[in-house]
């Protein structure tokens, strides 16, 4: 598929693990032969679904509710370099998850002797980037891989998303086909994934930021070109006009197949000063005049060429920004009908969140405790002497140090709303069904795939209870 990665997708299929002792799998393990955290009773393992540098995810069951999760698998001990970025992928995905449907939800952080998980929704359809590589192999010589018109319906949603994130004053930064994710409807809902890059800063500070990390075929020039081991020679860039520079890039490899610059030849522009400049020359070249997609670039509509245009400015102060995307004629040009039909039907479940985000009460001291909690198990996950002090088996209790988890062997911290909502709680059905469930629940019900499980009873009874309920903030 040209020099996009998309045949070797991260995802990749285990067999279900035998009913065989689990197997551990630290990072650095070729593959996984066994699903971890077999020993946890509320969770039955079901299949491996994708691995990234620092974790592994997995699809289980979550016995209790009926229901498919994936669980994001870090062992421990996690290194102390990752552990800020750790605690704010969870902090991320548990603000904003519960708020959009494009978005992954986030239910519980789960500490075992052996891993840190966390546990959210699944998305049953996989990334887009093997829906991509598959549209890829059926394609036609010169012809584009996803229409416009699909790449429209998936770019609207993802847009959506990413707008939903910046204007909570959060860049994701890692913006890519393999942490866009499918759903099984048809045509499918989008979520992002992976907050594991996420910028969040404070409503009164600019959106500055510093760091260089990112995926080089999807990260900006500014970005690039922020490298230094020297932190104080390290300049401010907008996080947000990177993830419209990454957002470009995805609408470009969905439609074309490839990337527009040669990733393969200068992969080490990280650590490489002279890798650096060669791929900063490649960046810097226009994007329509690539080798890689020229076979493809003619088939684009004037449009379409427009918004790349806008999209790939070296200088972001010029890039075009999100909400001028959300303007674009190549974005609000008509969608299919079925893709409009989806859309319609996506945005009466957002607007619900939306009804229901708006009346709903937080508690600003549970939530505190619950960042502590959060703050403590990932240290705790960080910990190499809880490790160590273990014995080789992974099945025996561990004693872990701080002062809230002692004696436990496993310690769960549930992210979904309904613990920290003001008064008692959610007035719910069922105890975990958060807005998003519900919504969850109504995608699954239309779907038809999963037998009516609780956070669809729970959808039906509160989308038919009155308004009196729905003031009180439990819609
Ligand atoms: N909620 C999910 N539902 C389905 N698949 C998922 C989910 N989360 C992750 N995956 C799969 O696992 C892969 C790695 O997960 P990700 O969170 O992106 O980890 P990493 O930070 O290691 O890149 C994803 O690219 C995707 O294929
Ligand atoms: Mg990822």
């Amino acid at each position: 598929m040209g020099n996009c990665n998309c045949a070797s997708a991260e995802t990749k299929d285990d067999a279900p693990p035998t009913g065989a002792p689990a197997k551990l799998t630290k990072a650095g393990d070729t593959k996984p032969n066994g699903a971890p955290f077999s020993y946890l009773a509320s969770h039955r393992a079901i299949k491996h679904l994708g691995r990234g540098a620092a974790a592994d995810t997995w699809l289980f069951v979550d016995r209790k509710r009926n229901r498919l999760v994936a669980i994001k698998l870090f062992p421990r001990p996690i290194p102390a370099n990752l552990r800020d970025s750790t605690l704010s992928e969870i902090k991320c995905q548990t603000e904003l998850g519960p708020g959009h449907i494009n978005l992954i939800n986030v239910y519980e952080a789960i500490l075992t002797p052996d891993h840190l998980g966390i546990v959210m929704e699944y998305a049953a359809g996989g990334a887009l980037t093997a829906h991509v590589a598959e549209r890829w192999g059926a394609a036609k010589p010169g012809g584009l891989i996803l229409t416009e018109d699909e790449a429209r319906y998936f770019f609207r949603q993802f847009i959506e998303a990413v707008d939903y994130c910046h204007r909570n004053n959060t860049a994701h930064r890692d913006l890519k086909l393999d942490n866009t994710l499918l759903d099984d409807q048809k045509p499918p809902f989008l979520k992002i994934c992976d907050f594991g890059f996420a910028r969040h800063w404070a409503t009164d500070s600019l959106y500055r930021t510093k760091s260089h990390l990112g995926t080089p075929e999807y990260m900006s020039p500014e970005l690039l070109r922020n490298q230094s081991k020297d932190k104080k020679a390290l300049k401010d860039y907008d996080p947000r006009s990177v993830d419209v520079w990454a957002s470009g890039v995805l609408l470009l490899v969905s439609l074309c197949g490839a990337f527009p610059w040669d990733h393969t030849r200068q992969h080490d522009n990280f650590n490489n000063d002279q890798e650096l400049d060669l791929w900063l020359q490649e960046v810097n070249k226009q994007w329509n005049e690539s080798p890689f997609i020229a076979d493809n670039v003619n088939a684009l509509s004037p449009e379409a060429r427009d918004l790349l245009d806008r999209i790939f400015m070296l200088d972001p102060t010029k890039r075009i920004t999100i909400p001028e995307i959300m303007k674009h004629p190549w974005y609000t040009k008509a969608l299919l009908p079925e893709h409009q039909e989806a859309l319609d039907s996506l945005h009466e479940e957002q607007r619900q969140v939306d009804e229901h985000l708006h009346h709903r009460k937080l508690d600003p001291v549970k939530m505190a405790e619950r960042n502590k909690k959060l703050e403590q198990i990932v240290d705790e996950a960080c910990s190499s002497e809880a490790v160590q002090n273990s014995s080789s088996h992974g099945r025996q209790l561990r004693p872990l140090h701080v002062l809230d988890f002692k004696h436990r062997e496993i310690t769960r911290l549930d992210l979904t709303e309904r613990a920290v909502l003001l008064g008692q709680s959610c007035k719910c059905s069922e105890e975990h069904a958060t807005v998003a469930d519900r919504a969850a629940g109504l995608a699954e019900a239309k779907s038809g795939k999963l037998h009516e499980s609780a956070s669809i009873k729970s959808f039906k009874s509160n989308s038919s209870s009155n308004g009196a309920e729905k003031s009180n903030g439990h819609a």
